[in-house]
């Protein structure tokens, strides 16, 4: 093995724009070929492990099923389960299972216990959420949005409006999106906007990419807007704050059908899910027309096919079209 080659994926702001169309190429062909029953053995006789430190539906069930689509397997790893920070170090845990395993994927309470997964090991980590950043949802939001592109337009044509708090989904969109050149609006109060150090970070990709960002609690900044998307008002570690987050959130930044149709007739719902209906968003808009949450889900899984495919190559040789 190559370990000049070795490539983490803990955050999309370690890869170009080129390399992440690459994986969002990979996953148009991997989708295709899973229409067909056709899925390359890509993954055969590899392994992932999926260290959990919190609950998860969509990531678990998307990573395991990737594994086996692609003729590998995958091993769910809670800390209940092993040493990991009881008698087992970080380090000790990642050198371990890389010596098993050719992916890790870590769901992770802080971003610092991921980092220090990707430094000890000697195959690729995958960031499958942490305080920080979601960047495995992100390349299923960069897909569906792809996929449900209005007429005549591409990526970078699109206004995409977050509206929330400054969760670890809407700092990895900020990220992506303003690295494909997209205007990107940050909507919800003040006091739960995004921080100077993630605007730093997306106004360094606008400059490379035109983008454009806006950080605003205005919620009339929603009109003419391509995308509109919700996440939860709270998340682990924040239930001693749930209600002033309520009250605080709870009506003016909540999605409703009337808020639709102030963004535009065009304009369609992302949410990563799980959603607390009737919280920051009706089930009237999640059930709508305009909803494309089912499919962002199941795009969960093609980014996961494409991931794993993408940094088990990477690690040994590039993905050629001959080999995919
Ligand atoms: N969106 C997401 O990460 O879902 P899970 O928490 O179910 O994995």
């Amino acid at each position: 093995l190559n370990k000049t080659n070795l490539k983490h994926f803990l955050t999309t702001q370690d890869y170009t724009k080129k390399e992440l169309e690459d994986i969002l190429s990979l996953m148009g062909m991997l989708k295709e070929a899973r229409k067909d029953n056709a899925i390359p053995q890509l993954f055969k006789g590899k392994s992932v492990a999926m260290i959990f430190e919190q609950p998860s539906t969509r990531t678990r069930v998307s990573f395991e099923t990737a594994a086996s689509l692609l003729g590998g397997h995958a091993l769910f790893l809670s800390p209940k389960d092993i040493h990991l920070g009881a008698k087992e170090s970080l380090e000790d845990t990642a050198r371990v299972l890389a010596r098993m395993v050719d992916v890790i994927m870590a769901r992770v309470n802080l971003h610092e216990t991921v980092a220090t997964l990707a430094k000890y090991s000697s195959v690729p980590v995958i960031n499958g959420l942490c305080d920080w950043l979601h960047p495995t949802q992100i390349m299923a939001d960069l897909f569906t949005m792809m996929e449900h592109l209005p007429e005549g337009k591409k990526l970078s044509d699109l206004t995409v409006a977050f509206v929330g708090d400054a969760t670890n989904v809407n700092s990895s969109l900020m990220f992506a999106c303003t690295k494909f050149g997209m205007h990107y609006k940050h909507i919800g109060p003040e006091k739960f906007q995004a921080p100077q150090s993630w605007q730093d970070i997306a106004n360094k990709n606008i400059k490379e990419s035109g983008g454009k960002l806006t950080v605003t609690d205005d919620i009339e900044e929603v009109k003419g807007c391509d995308i509109i998307i919700a996440d939860s008002f709270y998340w682990f570690g924040q239930e001693e704050e749930k209600e002033i987050r309520l009250k605080t959130f709870i009506p003016k930044y909540v999605i409703t059908e009337e808020l639709m149709e102030k963004a535009g007739k065009d304009a369609i719902f992302m949410h990563c899910l799980p959603a607390n209906d009737q919280r920051e968003v009706t089930r009237e808009v999640m059930e709508g027309d305009r909803s494309v949450i089912f499919d962002e889900a199941e795009n969960r899984l093609t980014a996961q096919m494409a991931l794993l495919v993408y940094l088990t190559f990477r690690f040994n040789e590039e993905p050629t079209q001959e080999k995919i």
